[in-house]
């Protein structure tokens, strides 16, 4: 467990989606819903979000669950899930407090695993990414489907410029002034231009034991959904 992760997601906690709401100038609603379409298009009773966070995009994901579909939210920050245990919407799903490097889950259980804004937080090293990410293959069924929805990199360099110049000089600066986190959002600012490209991060899914690996591109590619299968 990264426990400088863990500190910077329970000291942003009380403000997360607030703050993600104007940095992202109400962009990441669309995003998170058509992530949600992508990953509920499937189907699958056993469903399963990691790094779930306060739950933002959980909700997204339990409006298009099925009457049968049994939904388990987790997170590693306390402050964090508890917020999304809150939710109205999120009543009748399953929180978990866990960390998504050891998820406690038996093999083959569920039919979708999503994660949303959170892959280039756990960690921006490769093989570490790997880890998590067969930590992911695990606990699906054969043909279930992974789905990740996260900032990525504009092939386009005039726009790959203005999105870094506003991530390092907007996120870091606006992040702190409405959160009050000194460390929370620099560290944030920080992992975005790091982050791997759309096709890196899908050539990452092959190597982590995934197959059929496509994705889709927002907003001039600042944001990617990849959804890749077991
Ligand atoms: C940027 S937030 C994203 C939250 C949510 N998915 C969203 O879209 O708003 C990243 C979340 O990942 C969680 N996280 C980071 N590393 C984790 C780990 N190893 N295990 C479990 N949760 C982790 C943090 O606690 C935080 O809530």
């Amino acid at each position: 467990m990264s426990k400088g992760v863990l500190k910077v997601f329970s000291e942003v906690a009380h403000l997360y989606e607030l703050v993600n709401h104007v940095l992202t100038l109400g962009l990441d609603i669309p995003w998170r819903k058509r992530a949600a379409q992508v990953a509920a298009s499937g189907g699958g009773t056993l469903w399963l979000e990691v790094c779930s966070g306060t739950g933002d995009m959980a909700v997204s994901l339990q409006k298009l669950a099925g009457p049968d579909t049994k939904f388990v939210v987790s997170d590693f920050s306390l402050p964090m899930i508890s917020r999304a245990s809150e939710k109205e919407e999120l009543r009748t799903a399953t929180i978990s407090l866990a960390d998504s490097q050891q998820l406690p889950f038996h093999d083959n259980t569920f039919d979708l695993v999503v994660i949303s804004f959170a892959t280039r937080n756990i960690t921006p090293n490769r093989l570490r990414l790997a880890m998590f990410l067969r930590e992911f293959h695990r606990v699906l069924k054969p043909g279930g489907r992974f789905i990740n929805l996260e900032t990525s990199q504009p092939s386009s360099t005039p726009i790959r410029i203005a999105f870094r110049f506003y991530t390092k000089q907007v996120v870091k600066l606006v992040g702190r002034m409405i959160s009050g986190s000194k460390t929370g959002y620099a560290y944030l600012a920080h992992t975005v231009p790091r982050f791997f490209n759309a096709e890196a991060l899908s050539s990452i899914l092959y190597e982590s034991g995934f197959s059929e690996v496509k994705f889709v591109t927002m907003t001039f590619g600042a944001v990617a959904i990849h959804r890749a299968v077991k």
